[in-house]
């Protein structure tokens, strides 16, 4: 291609930029057929093609829609609601199982102890956790920190799946085990077997790694995480 006409491309995308159209809808591949339901597959592709500040404001009104939420037990002594947070136009999601205490009571996802553990993981990425979108299974905290209940995570992860279908990042990273189960609805997966390697999820590339409170726990496990996040970041080209 002459560098006239390659200047010509770079000047139309550098004005698609500065009008905050950030993601441009095109398919170079026809995906593979997959099973899923027509209506569901539109609305993915929907998402698909959505700017970072209409992704914005449908995460908003999907916050509008959980209101105060009653619909499962935990809501019964939780502080706080844990949406989620982050730049909508992510190219990374990280996904955790559920808040913490410190999350209840601030309402942000991974403010504790795994939570700094976390961001610096994200920053030995080259990244903030502002540059990258943070959510959980559930929204509420498990008393007493323990694992969130099949019917618990039945009535919430529909919300973070749309969560993660509005933002439709590069890569999905799930942190520990619930998550990663929940997201490939598969009980049988062992996160020590699954980790470092990608997964798909609804055509989104998933990596699990570890969860970093059990990284706290096993820092000796550290550099896996950080392997696994070796690969998310080859696999964007941030590397
Ligand atoms: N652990 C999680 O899984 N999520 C949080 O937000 C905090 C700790
Ligand atoms: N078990 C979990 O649930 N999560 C981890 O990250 C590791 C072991």
């Amino acid at each position: 291609m002459s560098s006239d006409r390659v200047g010509d491309i770079r000047s139309v995308l550098e004005f698609y930029e500065a009008m905050g159209i950030d993601r441009i809808p095109v398919t170079l591949v026809e995906a593979k057929s997959s099973a899923r339901a027509p209506q569901r597959q539109r609305q993915d592709a929907a998402d698909a093609a959505l700017t970072t500040d209409e992704k914005r404001e449908r995460l908003a009104a999907l916050r509008e829609e959980i209101g105060d939420c009653a619909r499962c037990k935990l809501s019964e002594r939780r502080t706080k609601i844990v949406y989620g947070d982050g730049d909508p136009g992510a190219r990374i999601m990280f996904i955790g199982e559920g808040p913490g205490k410190e999350e209840d009571l601030q309402g942000l996802p991974f403010v504790g102890d795994a939570g700094m553990l976390l961001t610096r993981l994200i920053e030995k990425m080259g990244l903030g956790r502002s540059d990258v979108y943070i959510a959980n299974i559930v929204k509420c905290r498990p008393p007493l920190n323990r694992d969130p209940e099949d019917d618990e995570i039945a009535t919430c992860r529909g919300f973070v799946e749309r969560q993660a279908s509005i933002i439709r990042p590069e890569v999905i990273v799930t942190l520990g085990r619930i998550a990663l189960q929940t997201l490939l609805d598969n009980p049988k997966l062992r996160i020590t077997a699954a980790r470092g390697k990608f997964y798909d999820y609804k055509g989104i590339p998933l990596m699990p790694t570890f969860h970093p409170a059990y990284l706290l726990r096993n820092p000796g496990d550290k550099w896996k995480t950080w392997a696994d996040a070796q690969k998310v970041m080859e696999r964007i080209g941030m590397k």
